[in-house]
């Protein structure tokens, strides 16, 4: 197995870190950060405004990373590509620039169960405002004729199923041909390939964070058709074609929806991140981390004492396992997991993982504990959470047995 760590400065300076969180944010390699700091360090001008040459390059470096992330996702053209804060604030825009005007009263928008809070409370606020029908389906989506919008996750950030959303499109189109499709990829495009085009959706969310790239940049794809029917909802600098005292008018394309100044530096990195994804190949990251899934799922099996939440080893599901004990003796996810950074620096996220209806529909409303794998990971990482398990299995045993001294 590929040892991918030393890309990763991080593990310098932590060399027994285990980070089992990337589902929460990646870890960096250096090519991204080498990146942002050439940027910062040698022409960090504003963009699209400037006539002199750092600005002309930060322009162009800017621009080049849309159609690096069009190809990446195989989007047909650069226009298709804005740039947002994130996955939130990119599922945000559509509900506001495209559902609140384009939904009207008694119309349906359907999500599933299983969305991350980004996904699913924009939709519940939206149908609050708009005096819409909010349906949240778990097994079937029983898409009908009023149904106007689907917003359903790609891989889904507690479970780590795949959801096949070609074919989930091309079934939802047959009952109503104009249904719009709001992907949520946040858990996708940094271990799976994705093809916008071929899967057919409307629009598709995910942030640079979680593939490598830095914080504060995402990226919203919206089909050419589909960005025309959106309205602006964040005016200011470089949104517009003209300004009078009396009204405004817009700028075509993607600027119309990236008014003041974007986070210049964040995208240049997030193009960065892309080339280390293409560098490294999709097939190399999917071979590396489902040989650690199935080895992480098959440690947890044999461990015994503890359950996983949805599918075991299968094919339709990345690396992202979330945990729980029907044993009242065991701790508490947030339990493990303190004890599991405290004590083995192991990192691993606990609680209900912005999902809180899908932990409800499963009655663990306590929580879950999630480890989720990266490409720097190997299975000495795995080794070592099982370790810290079984420890904390023996600590929540002594404390019921009154021997607190044990813990910590
Ligand atoms: C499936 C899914 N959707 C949306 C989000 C929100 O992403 P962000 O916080 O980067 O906006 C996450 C983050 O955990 C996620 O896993």
């Amino acid at each position: 197995m590929k040892n991918y760590k030393k890309l990763f400065p991080i593990f310098k300076n932590n060399p027994t870190l285990h980070y089992l969180d990337s589902a929460a944010t990646s870890l960096k390699p250096q090519v991204v950060l080498d990146k942002m700091m050439d940027y910062y360090q040698n022409y960090s001008a504003n963009i699209h405004r400037g006539l002199y040459p750092i600005s002309e390059k930060a322009t162009t470096e800017y621009e080049q990373v849309r159609n690096k992330v069009a190809k990446f996702i195989g989007a047909k053209f650069e226009g298709e590509i804005i740039f947002t804060g994130g996955t939130t604030a990119s599922i945000n825009m559509v509900a506001r620039s495209w559902g609140e005007n384009n939904l009207v009263k008694g119309d349906e928008i359907v999500v599933t169960v299983a969305e991350h809070h980004s996904n699913f409370v924009p939709w519940q606020q939206l149908a609050k405002r708009k005096s819409l029908k909010l349906r949240v389906t778990s097994y079937e989506l029983e898409i009908t004729k009023n149904t106007k919008l689907l917003a359903i996750n790609h891989v889904s950030n507690v479970l780590g199923t795949v959801n096949n959303i070609k074919e989930i499109i091309k079934k939802a189109r047959e009952i109503n041909p104009n249904i719009c499709v709001v992907v949520d990829g946040a858990q996708a495009v940094a271990h799976m390939p994705v093809n916008v085009t071929d899967l057919d959706c409307d629009f598709y969310a995910f942030s640079g964070h979680k593939m490598y790239g830095p914080t504060g940049v995402g990226v919203l794809y919206a089909k050419a058709n589909r960005q025309l029917e959106m309205k602006p909802d964040n005016f200011g600098g470089g949104m517009i074609k003209e300004v009078t005292t009396e009204t405004s008018t817009w700028a075509e394309g993607p600027e119309k929806f990236e008014a003041g100044t974007p986070p210049i530096g964040e995208v240049i990195g997030l193009g960065a991140a892309v080339d280390f994804i293409n560098e490294i190949g999709m097939k190399n990251i999917m071979a590396h981390e489902k040989e650690l899934t199935d080895y992480l799922i098959e440690s947890i099996l044999k461990y015994g004492r503890i359950k996983i939440l949805g599918l075991g080893i299968s094919d339709n599901r990345l690396g992202v396992v979330s945990m729980y004990s029907d044993d009242k003796q065991m701790g508490t996810s947030h339990d493990f997991s303190d004890i599991l950074g405290r004590k083995f620096n192991v990192a691993v996220r606990a609680g209900h993982h912005c999902a809180m209806p899908l932990h409800t529909k499963f009655g663990v409303e306590t929580g879950t504990t999630r480890a989720s794998i990266g490409i720097y990971n190997d299975k000495n990482d795995i080794d070592e959470l099982i370790k810290g398990l079984i420890y904390a299995k023996d600590i929540f045993n002594c404390i019921e047995e009154g021997d607190k001294k044990f813990y910590g």
